[in-house]
């Protein structure tokens, strides 16, 4: 990094262990752990039945008949709405904040518990009306808002399996999800308004549909966001204020069985097109409720921010589901850390009086570099007085954006919570407990209890701690992806792989473990999965959208390492035509990177675009990706290069000029 440190007053060991959390000390973390050791299935049994109210009680707890397709309190019913919103009127909280909302232009308004129950209760009435029924799936296209928490809410309440995707996927990537998932309805905005910059989005699902084989989508709800003129297809569109205001503002729950998918999210793999996640009612909205309490300690007064968008899982499970399970204030943002300036996220703090912040590695970094330019927008120009608990989530972070984290934001008393997990994993995996966990930066620190963490070798044999290896979870728990949507095969084939044994989940991380504390470090995926600003795009994806560009013969996509945004998307390529000179590399650059956003979103554009002749390969045709990284590094090539069949060109591609 080459960010100037302030200052390194704020070792990790000099934040205080408090123990005034959920879990009170380490003793306690390890009663847990071994309770979940000495009877794996009871521990989390008893957890089941003390964070989550049941229609019907389970009687059966893992069934693992059909392993790797695990199934968790199988023949208990329940509503993951009903958890998450009429048991909070029940229990004192109906007239509690649920949510605070500011908009992108800093409007605030906030609901109570009570109303956010009956618009969620009359779009699912509604939703209803319209035929949509239990086990149906319903695309949800919305920018952050209240709507965003309705709609997914409402959608659980029927028993309608939600799947949301994230507001910046271009038209064509919001197609091969409404197809792949089988929508039978859309629930969209007019438009979303982010960094004082207003995006199509209802445009965008009209042009999706119009892409063909969307026959079953009936329905496109419109949350009237902007007022922005949008197309209209009568019949089919309907706009969500009329439609709650139709509807009565209480909805009976349909009761399903906790293994009933409560969503599916479409995440990035190291080959192929995106896979669906699917997750489970029961144990999903378990460990959901569980982490909120034992990773971020929630508390009655506690007002939780978490910035990540509903479009990832990040935002499932800390937005979505976790907070309102448990009954606490959040904060939603519609906008972007930095509109109208850099201070926004520490202004946002002292206003709202946070408590808890839950935020991206990526989003420090770019904060630190802001705050070290202009005092005007450095945490220390705010009063972050309230933050008691500080998280991070989505990448690794290194050490010195994790302490000026604690020490700017966190002023030397939060303690900073390295979160690790994934979109398969449901919700947190392996992280420090706030006031318990002695810290150490750069470490996610020691699995959850019941979570069965280890460091294994190519064939699946543990290693010593101290070597590196690839991270596996070797037990089941409740809040595990069920199976990839539509490809049970993709699912058992690339988590359970045959090469470990085929039974091992396989996180696709990399990890280490301290010699002395045990303590996990995550090293990074070792596949092909990119992690741009915390985003999960796999090479393939962004290689297969520049293929079917009519001027690219071939590309080939790496990650290079980047100071802010943790990678950054390089793309070597041979265009169909000659290789571009001058003027023309950047124009044609240019087209290919609109070109990707088209494909896939501006997410995905690649940061740098390279040219040559043709692709460097071994005689065997593979193209020597080992090579294009040091060469997207700007690593001189000492490597050898005497299997590579055409070594000229690595010269082209190292040498853009
Ligand atoms: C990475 C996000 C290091 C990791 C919840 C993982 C992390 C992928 C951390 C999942 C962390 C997430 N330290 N790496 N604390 N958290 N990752 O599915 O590579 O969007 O496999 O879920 O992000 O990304 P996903």
């Amino acid at each position: 990094m080459s960010t100037i440190e302030t200052s390194h007053h704020v070792p990790a060991q000099d934040i205080p262990l408090t123990g005034r959390a959920v879990i009170k000390s380490m003793e306690a973390y390890r009663a847990l752990v071994e309770e979940a050791a000495q009877d794996h299935e009871a521990f989390w049994a008893r957890l089941a039945r003390e964070h989550l109210s049941w229609r019907r009680p389970f009687t059966q707890i893992l069934d693992d008949q059909n392993a790797p397709f695990y199934k968790w309190f199988e023949d208990g019913e329940l509503n993951a709405s009903y958890n998450c919103l009429d048991r909070n009127l029940t229990s004192g909280n109906a007239n509690k904040t649920a949510i605070i909302f500011e908009s992108d232009d800093g409007r605030v308004s906030s609901v109570t518990y009570q109303a956010l129950y009956h618009r969620v209760c009359r779009l699912a009435n509604a939703l209803r009306a319209r035929g949509v029924k239990k086990g149906d799936r319903v695309v949800i296209y919305l920018p952050m808002s209240v709507e965003g928490v309705v709609a997914m809410q409402a959608c659980a309440r029927i028993g309608a399996p939600h799947c949301v995707v994230f507001g910046g996927f271009s038209a064509k990537s919001l197609h091969e999800r409404i197809t792949n998932v089988g929508a039978v309805a859309i629930i969209t905005a007019d438009e979303q308004v982010r960094g004082g910059k207003t995006l199509p989005l209802k445009s965008i699902v009209d042009e999706a549909l119009a892409m063909g084989g969307t026959d079953a989508v009936k329905t496109v709800v419109i949350y009237r966001r902007t007022g922005g003129r949008i197309p209209w297809i009568g019949g089919r569109d309907a706009w969500l204020h009329e439609l709650e205001h139709a509807q009565p503002d209480t909805c009976e729950p349909e009761w399903v069985s906790a293994e009933h998918p409560l969503f599916v999210l479409y995440t990035s793999g190291s080959t192929g097109a995106p896979k669906g996640v699917q997750h489970s009612t029961g144990g999903y909205l378990l460990w959901a409720a569980v982490t909120m309490k034992w990773t971020f300690d929630i508390k009655p007064d506690d007002v939780f921010w978490c910035t990540a968008d509903i479009g990832w899982i990040t935002g499932h499970t800390y937005i979505c589901y976790g907070p309102t399970a448990v009954g606490a204030t959040q904060v939603i943002f519609e906008g972007v850390p930095t509109y109208p300036n850099a201070g926004r996220f520490w202004d946002m703090i002292q206003r709202h009086k946070v408590t808890i912040f839950y935020t991206a590695p990526t989003a420090i970094r770019s904060l630190i570099k802001s705050a070290d330019a202009d005092r005007a927008v450095h945490p220390g120009s705010y009063d972050l007085s309230t933050l008691r608990i500080l998280g991070t989530v989505g990448e690794p972070i290194n050490p010195s954006a994790w302490t000026w984290y604690a020490e700017h934001v966190g002023g030397g008393k939060c303690p900073v919570l390295d979160t690790f997990w994934q979109t398969e994993t449901g919700g947190h995996m392996i992280t420090p407990l706030p006031g318990v966990t002695p810290l150490v930066p750069g470490s996610c620190t020691l699995p959850l209890p019941g979570i069965d963490a280890a460091i294994v070798d190519e064939t699946g044999q543990e290693v010593p701690n101290g070597h590196g290896g690839v991270l596996v979870i070797r037990k089941p728990w409740p809040s595990m992806i069920r199976t990839v949507w539509g490809n049970p095969e993709r699912f058992r084939k690339g988590y359970y792989p045959d090469e470990l044994g085929g039974n091992l989940y396989l996180a696709g991380d990399g990890a280490i473990r301290d010699p002395d504390t045990g303590y996990f470090t995550i090293t990074g995926r070792v596949d092909d999965v990119l992690n741009v600003s915390g985003h999960r795009m796999g090479t393939m994806e962004i290689e297969s959208a520049l293929a079917a560009c009519p001027l690219v013969a071939e590309a080939a996509v790496v990650g290079r390492p980047d100071e802010t945004f943790g990678e950054a998307i390089v793309a070597f390529v041979v265009l169909k035509g000659e290789r571009p000179s001058g003027a023309d590399v950047k124009r044609v650059a240019d087209e290919l990177r609109a070109w990707v956003g088209k494909e896939i979103g501006p997410i995905a554009k690649p940061k740098e675009i390279r040219f040559g002749d043709a692709m460097p390969k071994t005689r065997s045709g593979k193209v020597v990706r080992r090579l294009l990284r040091s060469v997207a590094k700007g690593e001189p090539i000492s490597q050898d290069t005497s299997t590579v069949e055409n070594p000229a060109v690595i010269a082209q591609f190292a040498d853009p000029a």
